[in-house]
């Protein structure tokens, strides 16, 4: 469930062995822990360890790495522009660590985020709630397939990030999808026609969606489904396919988190992807 790999350096060259551990952790389910590497604030950006600095309007603080655009943060003017500048130089650098890390030549960067609200307080809808153990899909952006790498930090200076994770997705995949709702014909379409979707959900989508509902409404399997407590300290980071491990956050604050998107083909072992083992199962084509 967790691979712990020793780095204390984000640039490498790492060795085979370290490589290999990580790869083969990574695809097959496991969170790769790095306890010795920190994301290190300089003096300048540790005002930013405040919840104030969000406004409260998106999830997460977030910042779109090709335009430069940053999302919910309550700064303005060049205190805005600094904080952007701290979280692209997380995003960076966490992407310059999975390019040394593993040999996946075409990884895409997508968003990265400050988590800077303590998780236990916040109140959600039960299928917004990332307490509850869930994979991740996005509602608006469909996937067809690739998968979600996501690097996350621990910058809090003094609080652990607190996590749940649950039993391997093959498992979790079994015993939901009898219990999906079908597929809807003309619905993926309509979506993107009314910009609900940027891009057409595939049946993949539908799927991992519906997945990822079922599973937070269901209190059964939150509950008393496999599943073990894991703490990632102050002045650590994690990696993991969040389209696989099943994972809720359940209490911390001040992360930083870079997610990566990728090509099933790029894997080394591409039959263990969420969308191989969904056709598998289902006996269908998903995208
Ligand atoms: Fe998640």
């Amino acid at each position: 469930m967790l691979e712990t790999l020793r780095l204390s350096g984000w640039t490498g060259p790492f060795d085979a062995e370290t490589k290999s551990r990580a790869l083969s952790g990574l695809e097959s389910g496991s969170v790769l822990f790095l306890p010795n590497l920190a994301f290190t604030l300089l003096e300048s950006e540790k005002q930013f360890l405040d919840a104030g600095v969000y406004d409260g309007k998106a999830k997460n603080i977030s910042l779109d790495p090709a335009t430069g655009r940053m999302q919910a943060s309550s700064l303005t003017g060049e205190k805005a522009a600094r904080l952007a500048a701290m979280i692209e130089r997380f995003g960076r650098q966490a992407a310059g660590l999975v390019q040394a890390l593993l040999p996946y030549t075409q990884v895409e960067r997508a968003r990265t985020s400050f988590r800077p609200v303590e998780v236990k307080g916040r109140h959600y809808s039960k299928v917004s709630d990332d307490r509850l153990l869930h994979i991740d899909a996005f509602p608006s952006r469909p996937m067809q397939g690739r998968r979600i790498l996501r690097f996350f930090a621990n910058v809090s200076p003094g609080s652990q990030r607190h996590w749940q994770v649950g039993q391997p997705f093959e498992d979790f995949a079994r015993a939901f999808l009898p219990r999906v709702r079908p597929h809807v014909p003309g619905k993926s379409w309509l979506y993107e026609k009314l910009g609900v979707t940027h891009g057409r959900r595939s049946l993949y989508d539908e799927l991992m969606l519906s997945l990822h509902d079922a599973a937070k409404l269901d209190c059964e399997f939150q509950q008393h489904s496999p599943q073990q407590a894991v703490d990632f300290p102050p002045g650590s980071c994690w990696l993991v396919f969040t389209d696989m491990v099943l994972h809720a956050a359940l209490g911390g604050e001040f992360a930083l988190e870079q997610t990566f998107h990728l090509d099933v083909d790029q894997l080394a072992e591409p039959e263990r992807a969420p969308i191989r083992v969904l056709e598998r199962l289902s006996g269908k084509t998903l995208a």
